[in-house]
C-alpha cells in the first residue's frame, strides 16, 4: 500500500520532533520533504534538530529544505522557554552528518508538490510552525500551490490561545502569512483543516508510558522518550502533549478529531488581538447574511474535539514499534 504523500513545514522544536518522527515511521505515510523555518528557536537551530530527528530514525533519504529566518513583517520571537536552549529539549545530541538540500525551501516545496501531482498524488501539506515559509510558495509559485491535494496546519484556536491572551503562537509569529496561506487555500480551493489550541493539548504522554518506552531499544523510542520527559520535568507535569504531532495524526485516524466547517479570518490589527484565528461558529444564516463585513472566503475545517488518548497511543504504537 502506498501512503498518503506528505510534507511537513517545521520549527523543530520538541513536539515538532515528535511529529517528524510519527512522519518519519508511520508506514501509512510518505514523507516527501520537510522545510524548516524560524519559530520556536533560530533557524540554523531548527535545521540542526530537523536533521537530528530524521538521521537518528535513519530517514536520510527526505530532503530538508532551508527556508524563512524571519516572519514576513513581525520581529522573530522564540519559544526557549518551552522547548529549551537548543530549540529540541537540551538532549547533548551529536550534531548530524546529514546536510539539509540545496533546494531552498519554497523550490523544494514547488518541485515535491509538482512531482506529486503529476503522479496523481497531490501533497497533503503540514504546517507546523509559522506559515512563512508557505505564504512564500503561494505567493511565489500560485500554480503549483493550486496542485496541492490538502493543507493541514497546526495554529490558531476557537477558544483557546497561549503566545498572547488572545492568540496561538504560530499564527501570532506571522499572521500575515497565515492570513496569506488562508486566501490562497481560498483562491486556489485546497481543502484546508485548522489543528489548533482546541485539540492540541489534548493527546497526553505519561510518565508510566515514558518508562514503558525507555525499555524499547531502538532509536526512535529512546528519543521520543526524551522529548516527553524534557517537557515533564519543564511543566513539572506528568502529562506531556505530543502537540504537532496530532495534526499528523489526524491524517492517520480522521475519525477521532470532529471538525467544523467555519468561515475563518486571521486578525492583522487589534491592539490585543493581533493573530487572532476569528472562527465564525454563528448558526443564524439571517446574521451572517446581514454581516457587513461579508463572510470569510476561508472555509476551514476546524477541530474541536479530539479522542486523546486514543491519537497519543496511535503515536506511542509507531514510535515504540514491535517492542510496544
Ligand atoms: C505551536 O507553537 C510551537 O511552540 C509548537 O511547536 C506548536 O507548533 C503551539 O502553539
Ligand atoms: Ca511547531
Amino acid at each position: 500500500m502506498q501512503g498518503i504523500p506528505v510534507v511537513l513545514d517545521v520549527d523543530t522544536g520538541v513536539d515538532d520532533a515528535c511529529a517528524l518522527l510519527l512522519a518519519a515511521l508511520h508506514p501509512c505515510l510518505d514523507l516527501r520533504a520537510v522545510t524548516c523555518v524560524g519559530g520556536n528557536a533560530p533557524l540554523v537551530d531548527v535545521v540542526r534538530n530537523t536533521l537530528t530527528v530524521l538521521e537518528l530514525v535513519g530517514r536520510t533519504d527526505v530532503p530538508v529544505g532551508v527556508g524563512a529566518t524571519r516572519p514576513l513583517l513581525e520581529d522573530p520571537v522564540d519559544a526557549r522557554h518551552v522547548h529549551g536552549s537548543d530549540g529540541m529539549a537540551d538532549l547533548g545530541l551529536p550534531p548530524p552528518a546529514l546536510e539539509p538540500d540545496p533546494r531552498i525551501a519554497v523550490e523544494l516545496l514547488r518541485e515535491t508538490v509538482e512531482s506529486s501531482a503529476a503522479e496523481g498524488r497531490p501533497v497533503t501539506l503540514v504546517p507546523l510552525a509559522p506559515m512563512t515559509n508557505i505564504a512564500l510558495f503561494a505567493r511565489l509559485h500560485p500554480s503549483a500551490f493550486g496542485k496541492l491535494g490538502r493543507v493541514v496546519f497546526m495554529g490558531g484556536g476557537a477558544n483557546i490561545s497561549n503566545a498572547t491572551a488572545a492568540a496561538e503562537f504560530n499564527v501570532f509569529h506571522d499572521p500575515e502569512a497565515a492570513a496569506v496561506v488562508l486566501d490562497a487555500c481560498a483562491v486556489h480551493e485546497v481543502p484546508v483543516t485548522m489543528y489548533g489550541l482546541d485539540v492540541f493539548y489534548e493527546p497526553k504522554v505519561t510518565d508510566a508510558q515514558v518508562q514503558r518506552l525507555r525499555a524499547v531499544d531502538t532509536a526512535p523510542a529512546q528519543l521520543a522518550a526524551a522529548l516527553i520527559s524534557f517537557h515533564h520535568r519543564r511543566f513539572a507535569s506528568d502529562g506531556a502533549t505530543i502537540g504537532d504531532a496530532g495534526a499528523v495524526a489526524m491524517l492517520l485516524a480522521p475519525d477521532a478529531v470532529r471538525t467544523e466547517r467555519r468561515p475563518v479570518r486571521v486578525e492583522l490589527s487589534g491592539t490585543w488581538t493581533r493573530g487572532r484565528t476569528i472562527v465564525d461558529t454563528r448558526d443564524w444564516s439571517g446574521d451572517m447574511a446581514h454581516d457587513p463585513h461579508g463572510l470569510s472566503p476561508a472555509m476551514v475545517d476546524v477541530a474541536l474535539e479530539i479522542n486523546g488518548p486514543w491519537v497519543a497511543d496511535l503515536w506511542l504504537r509507531t514510535v515504540g514499534g514491535e517492542q510496544w
